[in-house]
């Protein structure tokens, strides 16, 4: 974020295509917000978080509810209903109580993340069950940071010209796609597994360019490797360094290079 942020600083519309979490928007001051992600269930979340349903949230967040098959059930009633509040709900349930906080779905579009609050006590050795965190404070501060704002919601792909209508000087763009492979050896098969194939990275690197020339600016970042060099040639390139914080193994939650490529 420090990296990040002074290249962003404060612009007049600022429009984020690959959401997630949203924790760059919610660390920025904008006067227009265009914010993004294709994964409808997080959408959901995005245009559903009232003081409501944050209340019916937390219900779900009990010691009853923290065991592998109560997990288990609420996954599979998660991947059965259609509607999008109940989903949303659900969704937060099991980001929080999924392995690694991870999110994945298989290609039934089901999610399929193992319960993960086994842990193991670091004196003992026995298997223990960690607390999951309800993220009361934060739901709050979205609400309060995008409630009071001029925000719009869009639940599409980076690549649909509605999410860049009228944008010109001043305005800024971050893109924080599906990372290239961090490794030189990894084949490009990999992309597709991530569900984010190497075309679409290179399309991505085309309407950077294509929106610069509109006078916006237009930050990516990305894994710091040969084909982002490659990809981003027309950019200013900063290096930074970023801890992981999602590996099955905690020893390989190393530091790895990472760029910002900034057009501008
Ligand atoms: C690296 S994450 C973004 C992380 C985000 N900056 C954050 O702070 O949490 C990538 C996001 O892109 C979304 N995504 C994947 N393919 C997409 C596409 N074609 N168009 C828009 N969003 C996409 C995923 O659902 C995921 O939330």
């Amino acid at each position: 974020m420090p990296d990040l942020l002074p290249h962003i600083g404060s612009p007049k519309k600022y429009i984020e295509p690959f959401g997630g979490s949203l924790s760059v928007a919610l660390n920025i001051n904008a006067e227009e917000y265009i914010l993004n992600d294709i994964n409808q269930d997080l959408y959901s979340l995005y245009t559903n978080v009232d003081e409501k349903f944050v209340n019916e949230c937390k219900e779900l967040f009990t010691d009853e509810n923290n065991t592998k098959e109560k997990y288990l059930e609420l996954r599979k009633l998660f991947n059965t209903i259609k509607d999008c509040r109940e989903r949303a709900k659900l969704f937060l349930y099991l980001n929080k109580h999924a392995f690694n906080g991870l999110s994945r779905y298989n290609s039934k579009g089901e999610y399929n993340v193992p319960y993960g609050r086994i842990a193991k006590d670091s004196k003992t050795g026995e298997k223990k069950i960690n607390k999951a965190h309800f993220p009361e404070q934060e739901l709050n501060h979205f609400r309060d940071v995008f409630l009071t704002q001029k925000v719009n919601f869009f639940n599409t792909s980076f690549s649909d010209k509605s999410l860049y209508q009228n944008i010109g000087p001043g305005d800024v763009v971050y893109f924080d796609p599906p990372y290239v492979p961090a490794s030189e050896t990894a084949s490009f098969t990999d992309y597709a597994k991530e569900g984010f194939t190497y075309d679409q990275q290179i399309q991505l690197a085309e309407l950077a360019e294509s929106l610069c020339n509109r006078c916006a600016k237009v930050i990516i970042s990305n894994h710091d490797v040969p084909t982002t060099r490659e990809l981003y040639k027309n950019a200013e390139i900063y290096s930074i360094q970023v801890r992981r914080s999602i590996s099955a193994n905690k020893t390989s939650r190393k530091k790895v290079n990472e760029l910002i490529a900034v057009y501008q």
